[in-house]
Parts: structure tokens; C-alpha cells; sequence
């Protein structure tokens, strides 16, 4: 069909690290015939990237030359799922939706935790989750009828994938929703984290005193 070729064919899938859009992604990719492209593999098997951020521990995107590579794969391949913490990245003449997954902080906390990661890194997650930086950065980029969250908190991958092809597909509204701010007991909960040993880090890793 010609038309499915011309703009509009990418859905991107966000949120802050550990909220399980990999797992998440891969189910719809399947279930809708989408072709994956994981952002994370992209930027560093092509070396997208300006440089590395030792204090963050984490590459920076070069997002010029990100947005072209993803313009040209798109025209190439065709319909795609995008998935990415930072995906708001894909021009919006290109963008059908942007599903974004929450997930309530605590329960961030406990996966990243989990996970083996650093203190710091955990915290300024849970932190992005709490404030909604996802959904913000998302609203930033694309028109709020584009931007979708689904709160994942408490389902299987099974459950929010299922949620996230509805979503897409139409048969369950396409709204942001999630406020984890208004719960007093959360945002107590976050911020008693900071003090947590260990944060914050100097450049080296060691705690500041
Ligand atoms: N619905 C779920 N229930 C329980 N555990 C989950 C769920 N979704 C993901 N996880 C777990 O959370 C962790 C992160 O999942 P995943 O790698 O899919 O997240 P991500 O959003 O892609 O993270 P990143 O941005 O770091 O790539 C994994 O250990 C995974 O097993
Ligand atoms: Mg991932």
C-alpha cells in the first residue's frame, strides 16, 4: 500500500529505564509485525554517540545524527517500533504514537535494585519516574493526542503488552494519566532516598563526604 510507506508509520516506545519496555517491545513488535529497533543498540552499533559521560556512566547521543539514521531507516523499512528511554527522539511527520510505560516508583526501586545497579543510578531513575520525565520529554516533541502512557505497575509482561498493542491499535484510549507526585507517601518515599549512602558520587565513584 502506498500509503502505509508515506509519513506516519513509527510507534515509539518509552520510559525511564527498568520500566520493561525491552521485554515489553519485543511482545508487540511480534504481535503487531512491527520491526524492532532498539535505539540503545542502534546509537552504539553505529556509533552514534559524541562522546561517553563518565560520571553518568552512560553514552551521549549525538542526536543529529540519530535522527537522520532513524529518518533513512524508517524510509527504508517501513513500519517500525522504536524503542528507547530517550525514543520522543523521531521526527513527529514520522510519528503515529508514543507509548510511554510508567511504573510506580517503589516498585522501580525494587527492580532496579535487583538489577545489581549503583545507588546513584537507582535514585536518579526512581526520581525521573516520579517526576514523569518520560511523559514531559514526550509532550515536548509530539502533540498530547500522540503521547500514550500505560502504567505498568503490579502487571506481568503478558498483561502490559497486551495494554500497550490495544493502546496502539485504538481499542483502549490513547491519554497521559499517571501522577505519582499527588501520592504523599511515594514522594516521602523517593526523597528519603537521596540520602542514601554513596549518593551522590563524584566523577571517580567515590561518595562525597
Ligand atoms: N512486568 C514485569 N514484571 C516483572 N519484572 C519485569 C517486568 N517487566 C520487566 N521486568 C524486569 O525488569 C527488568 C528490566 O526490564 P527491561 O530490560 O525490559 O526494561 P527496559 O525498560 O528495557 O530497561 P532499559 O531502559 O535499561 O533498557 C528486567 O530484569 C525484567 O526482567
Ligand atoms: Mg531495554
Amino acid at each position: 500500500m502506498v500509503g502505509s510507506r508515506e509519513a506516519g508509520k513509527v510507534v515509539a516506545l518509552s520510559g525511564t529505564p527498568g520500566t520493561g519496555k525491552s521485554l515489553v517491545g519485543r511482545r508487540v513488535s511480534e504481535a503487531l509485525g512491527m520491526e524492532l529497533v532498539e535505539l540503545s543498540d542502534l546509537v552504539i552499533g553505529n556509533r552514534l554517540y559524541a562522546g561517553y559521560d563518565e560520571v553518568r556512566r552512560t553514552f551521549v547521543v549525538d542526536e543529529d545524527r540519530l535522527r537522520d539514521y532513524l529518518r533513512r531507516l524508517v524510509a527504508e523499512r517501513g513500519r517500525v517500533l522504536v524503542v528507547g528511554h530517550y525514543s520522543e527522539i523521531v521526527d513527529d511527520s514520522m510519528l503515529d504514537k508514543i507509548v510511554v510505560l510508567r511504573l510506580n516508583p517503589a516498585e522501580l526501586y525494587e527492580r532496579l535494585t535487583e538489577r545489581g545497579w549503583p545507588p546513584d543510578k537507582v535514585v536518579e531513575n526512581v526520581e525521573a519516574e516520579l517526576l514523569g520525565v518520560c511523559t514531559g520529554n514526550a509532550l515536548s516533541e509530539h502533540p498530547p493526542e500522540k503521547v500514550c502512557e500505560v502504567d505498568v505497575s503490579g502487571k506481568s509482561v503478558e498483561e502490559a503488552s497486551r495494554e500497550v498493542v490495544d493502546v496502539i491499535v485504538g481499542s483502549r484510549p490513547c491519554k497521559t494519566y499517571v501522577d505519582w507526585l499527588s501520592d504523599e507517601s511515594l514522594v516521602s518515599f523517593v526523597l528519603g532516598l537521596g540520602g542514601a549512602p554513596g549518593y551522590p558520587m563524584r566523577s571517580d565513584g567515590e561518595a562525597l563526604s
